[in-house]
C-alpha cells in the first residue's frame, strides 16, 4: 500500500462535545461480539428500537449489510476479519463523532481486533457486549442453515465449527441470549446504559 504524505487533521468547528449538548446525550459504540446466530443483530436491534422511541440519535452497523456495501469483497480470513473490522471500527468513530449511540454487529471473532477497535475510542465510548449464545445454542438454532453447511464442509473457516472464536475476557457486558427472552436481553443492555451514565 501507498505511504499517503502531505495530509493534516482538520479540527470540525462543531464538536463532539457541542452535538452532544444539543442532542442531550452522550456517544458511545455499543459493540456486540458473539458467534453466528447468537442474536446480535437481533438484540442490537431491539436495544437500539427502545433508544429510538425515548428519542436518543441512534444507528445500527449490521454485519451481513457492511458485507454487502463497504467491506464488500473482503472474506473471512484472519486478514479479511481484521480488515472488516478495523473499517468499521473507523466508521463506528464518525458516529461517535457525530453524536450517536452507534451499535455494531459483527461475529468479531478475535480478542486483538476488537481491542484494536476500544484502543482508537476514548474512556467509556467502547461498551463491549458479549452475546453468550453457546455454540450448541447457536448451531441448534441454524437460522441461516449455515452451520450445516460448515459441518458438511461446504463453507471454510466457519466460527465456531473450524474457525476461532474468542470470548471477551473484560466486556463491559455479557448477555446470556440462550436462556433469557429477547425483551429481558434488552433490558439488561438499557439498565447498564442508565447506570453508567450513557442514557437517563
Ligand atoms: S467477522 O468475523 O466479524 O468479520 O464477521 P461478520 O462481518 O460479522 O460476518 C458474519 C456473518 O457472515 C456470515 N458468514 C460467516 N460467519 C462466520 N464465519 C464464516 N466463515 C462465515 N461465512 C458467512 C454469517 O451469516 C454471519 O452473520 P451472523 O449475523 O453473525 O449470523
Amino acid at each position: 500500500m501507498e505511504v499517503v504524505k502531505n495530509i493534516v487533521w482538520h479540527n470540525a468547528t462543531i464538536t463532539k462535545e457541542d452535538r452532544h449538548r444539543k442532542n442531550g446525550h452522550k456517544s458511545a459504540i455499543l459493540w456486540y461480539t458473539g458467534l453466528s446466530g447468537a442474536g446480535k443483530s437481533t438484540l442490537a436491534n431491539k436495544v437500539e428500537e427502545k433508544l429510538f422511541e425515548r428519542g436518543y440519535n441512534t444507528y445500527v452497523l449490521d454485519g451481513d449489510n457492511v458485507r454487502m456495501g463497504l467491506n464488500k469483497g473482503l472474506g473471512f480470513t484472519a486478514d479479511d476479519r481484521k480488515e472488516n473490522i478495523r473499517r468499521i471500527g473507523e466508521v463506528a468513530k464518525l458516529f461517535v463523532d457525530a453524536g450517536v449511540l452507534v451499535s455494531t454487529a459483527f461475529v468479531s471473532p478475535y480478542r486483538e481486533d476488537r481491542e484494536m477497535v476500544r484502543s482508537i475510542m476514548k474512556e467509556g465510548e467502547f461498551v463491549e457486549i458479549y452475546v453468550a449464545a453457546s455454540l450448541e445454542v447457536c448451531e441448534t438454532r441454524d437460522t441461516k442453515g449455515l452451520y450445516k453447511k460448515a459441518r458438511a464442509g461446504e463453507i471454510k473457516n466457519f466460527t465456531g465449527i473450524s474457525d476461532p472464536y474468542e470470548a471477551p475476557e473484560k466486556a463491559e457486558l455479557s448477555v446470556d441470549t440462550g436462556g433469557q427472552t429477547l425483551d429481558e436481553s434488552a433490558e439488561v443492555v438499557l439498565s447498564y446504559l442508565e447506570e453508567h451514565g450513557y442514557i437517563t
